[in-house]
């Protein structure tokens, strides 16, 4: 592996504060390859215990935020309270989350505008069902959730906006996305941000993630391909050893 590549942590509701200091405790230790950035991304409630448990030491994301920085917002999170705390990247349209709560692309956009705005690096997630892919459809699907979940997005100076794709029926499932498959989608991303913001300011702002049922056995066939910056990784980042043994596969 060469180039910079990231392993996020989506602990999802799954590990509280307790436990996820723990868990960050054992990842301060792990020794890095010289290019792979880790960061967790604790639930919110965890996120002050995980925050002092590793410190600087090791960057934290969380899993959503709200897309206005103050106001009459009954249970939202503020983006700018999240900067305050340390916050360094923001899970934003998570499928769970398009799924569940009902978030539209549109709302996702407010929501990257938001991190960017208040100092953080989106990680804007995007993937289709399993009917889109198997009816042919995934890459028009792919297409639009991206255009939209960017519109009116504009980036400067060291702002930096994270894909990651993460198709629905590969999440949570055991049933990973082909490497192929995943480096056909990441070439169709890359080709689509081409388009939209131009050449440079793609390789310039941008990086491409994939996500779903990935795990020690496979994370080294997916990183180790030049389109494929890293991996978000849901249920074999929550526990030990397996969010370690992750790491060490990449460095071997
Ligand atoms: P998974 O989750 O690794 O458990 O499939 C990935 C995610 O939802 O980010």
């Amino acid at each position: 592996m060469q180039h910079k590549k990231y392993y996020f942590a989506n602990w999802k509701m799954n590990v509280p504060a307790e436990a996820g200091a723990a868990l960050a405790a054992q990842a301060k230790d792990i020794v890095l390859p010289d290019n792979l950035e880790l960061a967790l991304f604790p639930s919110f409630l965890a996120l002050p215990a995980v925050r002092g448990a590793v410190g600087d030491a090791v960057p934290v994301g969380v899993q959503d935020c709200f897309w206005e920085d103050k106001g009459a917002f009954t249970g939202e999170v503020s983006p700018a309270e999240l900067n305050a705390m340390g916050v360094k990247y923001v899970l934003v349209g998570h499928s769970e989350r398009r799924q569940l709560m009902g978030e539209s692309s549109e709302m996702v956009s407010r929501k990257v505008k938001a991190a960017l705005r208040n100092g953080m690096c989106p990680v804007l997630c995007i993937g289709e069902t399993a009917e889109d892919r198997s009816s042919g459809t995934w890459a028009v699907f792919l297409e639009r959730e991206l255009r939209e979940s960017l519109a009116g997005v504009e980036l400067s100076g060291t702002q930096k906006i994270i894909i990651a794709y993460e198709p629905i029926w590969a999440i949570g499932t055991g049933n990973a996305c082909g490497v192929e498959q995943a480096v056909e989608a990441h070439k169709l991303i890359g080709n689509y941000l081409h388009e939209i913001f131009g050449a440079a300011r793609k390789e310039e702002y941008f990086a491409v993630l994939y996500g779903g049922s990935v795990d020690a056995k496979n994370i080294k066939s997916y990183l180790e391909r030049e389109e494929i910056a890293g991996a978000l990784v849901g249920g074999a980042s929550q526990k030990w050893p397996s969010l370690g043994d992750c790491i060490k596969a990449l460095a071997s």
